[in-house]
């Protein structure tokens, strides 16, 4: 076989782009892919010309799209074709209800987790699924080639990987938060075991903060009784990949939309995913607390919440979705007159005018119970034109780099949060430059190719770089 010493391979369940129908001819047609992991691996892989291995079926396209319509701007991309109902299993209920669940500690626990039936079923194909995408790497990757795995939807995929192909350089990287030990062992025994050594059997396990690299290690060490090998690599925003949709018509019409409902009032923005571990419900608590408590700033200000559909076949997010509809109502029927209204909800994907909203903020509210990194952190301060303050989540991947020019809250402490957003609203006009400068500085220290460089380097052996630390 050729060597394909650069040739560089990566893997995640969703691809850059995701699919919706034409309503006016019915075909499929191509769209960004909504969410984080996207923004973070494409200007990497675009650049190192890699092959991208992703599901073909998911998110709302239910079909799984011909592989020639598949073409991304400069990746090939390789889709991995899964049945919907082994898909369904795979994702919604392995991925997404168990281990996206445990991995941020939103268990429901006097109903869920339940380890039944069902639940073994569907953790079969979970297995199945990761097999499928290790046999694509498999067929896909060229003798000594790269493999950068993605995130807990292929938990299993990077050891089956190393074990089946000792020719290539694996490495996977784990964008969600890690939990404790005592956490993880609400799965069952061998569920746990299963995909501590899925990862750590199959090269070095990247995190976005130390703090969840920590959290694995322990893991590692009370159950398997092993040393994982562990990195470092905090995910960097593409600056001139925002600035450049910054410009653009649609968002520049979106500001100017926006403007006029905000009508020289303050701005509170949130942009997030529709989605538990987002903690939209005590960020709108939070607010309502603010007017009760601060009578001057009723009418003053407008809370834009920009939350976009994700993972809409599940029940709890169906629930959690119409809570957050209903609250927002509530707040706005309780405070709202005829000439403010206190939030403007926004539940649909509109990249630009979310960028717009993060242009115009005077506060970004960015309160996750848990979060892996959470780029809209660093995103806001990047386009911000208003020297903008943020409220962050100690809790945050992103606290570590941001926290000293941010207003750090406790994500369960409503009081608290109402606390940092009138006092974020109050700060004066030299504060606010200065932290928001500060903000700019460390949000845009590294670009995603740095972070791209520190995968390929813990791949292929020569250990992390600069800006990024071995966790073990
Ligand atoms: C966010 C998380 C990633 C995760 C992705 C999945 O971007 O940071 O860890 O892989 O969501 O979202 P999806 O909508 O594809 O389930």
């Amino acid at each position: 076989m050729d060597s394909g010493a650069n040739a560089l391979i990566v893997v995640s369940n969703r691809g850059p782009v995701s699919f919706e129908r034409d309503p006016s001819n019915g075909r499929l047609r191509a769209k960004r892919a909504a969410g984080g992991l996207v923004n973070t691996l494409g200007p990497g892989a675009r650049r190192h010309g890699a092959i991208w291995l992703a599901a073909s079926t998911g998110g709302t396209d239910k079909q799984p799209a011909p592989a020639a319509m598949l073409a991304d701007e400069q990746v090939a991309f390789w889709p991995v074709t899964v049945k919907p109902d082994l898909y369904h299993a795979y994702y919604d209920v392995i991925s997404n209800q168990t281990l996206w669940f445990c991995l941020h500690g939103l268990w429901d626990t006097p109903r869920r987790p339940r380890f039944d039936r069902h639940w073994w079923s569907a953790w079969s194909s979970y297995r199945k699924v990761n097999e499928l995408f290790a046999r694509e790497v498999d067929r896909a990757a060229p003798h000594g080639a790269t493999v950068l795995v993605q995130d807990y939807q292929l938990a299993l995929t990077p050891s089956i990987v190393a074990r089946r192909r000792p020719d290539l350089r694996v490495s996977s990287f784990v964008h969600t938060p890690w939990c404790t030990p005592g956490e993880l062992s609400s799965l069952p025994d061998e569920v746990a075991s299963e995909v501590l050594a899925g990862l750590a059997d199959g090269g070095p396990v990247g995190f976005h903060s130390p703090r969840w690299a920590a959290a694995f290690d322990d893991c590692v060490k009370a159950v398997l009784g092993t040393q994982a090998t562990t990195y470092v690599a905090p995910a960097a925003v593409d600056v001139e990949g925002l600035r450049k949709v910054a410009a653009s018509e649609e968002c520049e019409a979106e500001r100017v939309a926006l403007d006029g409902a905000v009508a020289g009032r303050k701005l509170i923005v949130r942009v997030d995913r529709m989605e538990l571990s987002k903690n939209i419900l005590r960020g709108f608590w939070a607010y309502d607390e603010l007017l009760e408590t601060r009578p001057d700033l009723r009418g003053k200000v407008v809370f834009a919440a920009l939350v976009y559909p994700s993972r809409v076949g599940l029940a709890e997010y169906q629930a959690y979705s119409q809570e957050v509809l209903s609250l927002a109502a509530r707040i706005n029927e309780r405070w709202g007159t005829p000439e403010w209204t206190p939030v403007l909800l926004h539940p649909e994907d509109n990249y630009p005018r979310s960028i717009a909203a993060l242009r115009s903020y005077d506060v970004l509210l960015v309160n996750p119970l848990r979060d892996g990194l959470n780029l809209v952190a660093k995103e806001g301060p990047s386009v911000n034109e208003r020297d903008g303050a943020l409220v962050l989540s100690r809790q945050a991947g992103a606290w570590l780099e941001l926290g000293d020019s941010a207003l750090g809250v406790n994500p369960f402490d409503v009081s608290q949060a109402a606390g940092a957003l009138g006092r974020a609203l109050d700060e004066s006009p030299e504060r606010r430059s200065a932290d928001a400068s500060r903000l700019r500085l460390a949000a845009g220290l590294r670009t995603p190719l740095d972070w791209f460089d520190d995968l390929l380097r813990a791949a292929r052996g020569s250990g992390p770089g600069s800006g990024c630390a071995e966790g073990s």
